[in-house]
């Protein structure tokens, strides 16, 4: 629970980071020396080191309607432009002086948005974007998903860990959690249990997680994300950055094996010495909130939920950055209605939740240059052009497709989601799509010049998880006109989408990528 005792520790160094603020932005303190503290108070500088970005941290990626007030008051108080929806399900503003990051940070706390480890080594956990409202849940996961966010603020001014901790959530029937290869990720069974997998994650040194429990009572999870905490902080490496991440621990420690005894014996003792139970009732909310039934209102982009003649709207926006004019007309509306909810989605997108079938429609209306189908719900890291250690501009790669493939009229319905990174840290997830690209540099007549690597066959889906593999380098220019070549094909043959037609095309398709590169 959050307490007045935490939420006084959650302020209480705000001044360590007004002063490094102000000393950034007055050229007094080194970049290098700025990105290793500023993260923990969710803020990063950006390329160039004159302007830099607030990141606003939501529990499971939930805004209450005050929320929603607040972000619309903030937009036009400090014009803020630049609006983006992270797969960390938090909100990233870019483009910021200093001043106004720390105007930022100030007035979300006072908001009840606490940015306080938003960035930096602290832990962090993703949720299912539906939990509580999806028809097909067997178990709302809310309370067990917010019990964890909450309880990581509070563990993070107690365990000092090697690096960075992610977690995720589901409820059984959505991937983007990605709960099978994250630092530490709970999967609802079939039993209303939870299966835990550990070290998992992408990046550097890919990993899927490795099964540490199953059926575990959905009460106890805490005691599970207490035991890992004391097992990274007690056996992670904290002497090389590169090899910190939990996903190197257990080759570290012996093997699985060995790690799995440690895990087993650490949560023993937690569960001895610890009272770590949860209570759903402390953190459950219910929705009382019902409208008219009329699923004539269901689309790409508009679906039911399970309570009677409710819907909610997804707005994806290229790349998951807002336009921020769509934005504000829709928050505006929005905040008038009855139990509004909008949650930002691990897959950079914005849903609007308990909505009756008019309402909904409205919301669709007025942010209506949201993505339709899965290619338009592609994914990007932000790039080069904002991140100080990328290398190519992904974000811009993604908006140059859409473009292209826009001004030449194709049908992109066939197409898969596109996962871009800026450069192999992976961001931007591109080793889990079944098309990914990462940012590169490609001789061409002996010149250096921008490319992205083609990553094949990777897979974000509960039970065919898998990282996918290089195969090819292309010429950021060219890929636009390769994806049309792809878009073409797929339009020309009998086969449902780009899964199924790779399946049993896959020299066809490799011949394509040779053609473009
Ligand atoms: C200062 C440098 C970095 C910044 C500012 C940064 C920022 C971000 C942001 C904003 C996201 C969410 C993506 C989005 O929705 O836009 C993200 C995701 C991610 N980052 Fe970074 N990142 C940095 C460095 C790194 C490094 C060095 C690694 C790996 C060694 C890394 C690995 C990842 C991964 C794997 C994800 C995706 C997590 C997931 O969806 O499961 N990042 N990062
Ligand atoms: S993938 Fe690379 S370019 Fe993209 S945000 Fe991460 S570090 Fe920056």
């Amino acid at each position: 629970m959050i307490t007045q005792e935490l939420k006084d520790r959650l302020i209480a160094d705000y001044p360590k980071f007004e002063d490094m603020t102000h000393k950034f932005y007055k050229k007094e303190m080194s970049i290098a020396d700025y990105k290793g503290q500023s993260g923990t108070y969710g803020s990063y500088a950006e390329r160039g080191a004159n302007s830099g970005m607030s990141r606003w941290r939501f529990n499971g990626g939930r805004m209450t309607r005050q929320h929603m007030q607040f972000l619309a008051d903030a937009i036009r108080k400090y014009n803020l432009q630049h609006v983006h929806f992270t797969t960390g399900q938090c909100l990233q503003m870019h483009g910021l002086d200093g001043d106004t990051i720390l105007n930022l940070y100030k007035e979300c706390y006072d908001h009840g948005i606490y940015n306080r480890g938003a960035g930096g080594d602290n832990p962090n956990v993703v949720a299912s974007i539906l939990r509580g409202i999806d028809p097909r849940e067997t178990l709302d996961i809310t309370p067990y998903a917010t019990a964890i966010s909450e309880f990581l603020l509070e563990q993070m001014f107690y365990i000092k860990i090697p690096r960075k901790f992610k977690m995720g959530i589901d409820n059984g029937f959505d991937s983007t959690p990605h709960a099978t290869f994250k630092d530490l990720g709970f999967n609802l069974t079939k039993h209303n249990t939870f299966d835990v997998y550990a070290c998992g994650g992408i990046g550097p040194n890919p990993r899927i997680g490795i099964p540490v429990a199953h059926d575990v009572a959905p009460e106890d999870v805490l005691y599970h994300v207490k035991a890992m905490l004391m097992v990274f902080a007690n056996h992670g490496n904290f002497k090389n950055r590169g090899k910190a991440r939990t996903r190197y621990m257990p080759a570290e420690m012996g093997g699985a094996e060995a790690f799995i005894k440690t895990y087993e014996e650490t949560l023993a003792m937690v569960k001895e010495v610890e009272q770590l139970t949860i209570n759903p009732a402390d953190y459950a909310y219910e929705i009382t909130k019902t409208g008219k039934r009329d699923d004539s209102v269901e689309n790409d982009r508009i679906h039911r939920q399970k309570q009677e003649g409710l819907y909610y709207v997804e707005y994806h926006p290229a790349g998951g950055d807002a336009n921020v004019e769509h934005l504000l007309a829709a928050l505006d509306y929005a905040v008038t209605l009855d139990q509004v909810e909008a949650r930002i989605a691990p897959d950079q997108a914005l849903f609007f939740i308990n909505l009756t079938a008019d309402e909904a429609r409205k919301i669709a209306e007025l942010t209506d240059d949201s993505a339709k189908n899965d290619f338009r719900r592609s994914v990007s890291c932000v790039g080069s052009t904002v991140c100080q250690i990328g290398m190519q501009d992904s974000n811009g790669l993604l908006k140059d497709i859409f473009k292209h493939l826009e001004e030449k009229g194709v049908d992109t319905s066939k197409l898969p989601r596109l996962h871009i990174s800026g450069c192999p840290h992976s961001c931007g997830t591109h080793q889990i799509g079944e098309i990914g690209f990462h940012g590169a540099v490609k001789l061409v007549d002996k010149k250096p010049t921008v490319a992205f690597i083609l990553v094949d066959g990777g897979s974000e889906h509960m039970g065919s998880e898998n990282f996918g593999k290089m195969a090819g380098n292309i010429v950021a220019t060219k890929i636009p006109e390769f994806l049309e070549a792809l878009a073409n094909i797929l339009n020309q043959s009998p086969e449902p989408d780009f899964g199924s037609w790779r399946m049993t095309h896959k020299a066809e398709y490799m011949e394509l990528i040779k053609a473009f590169e």
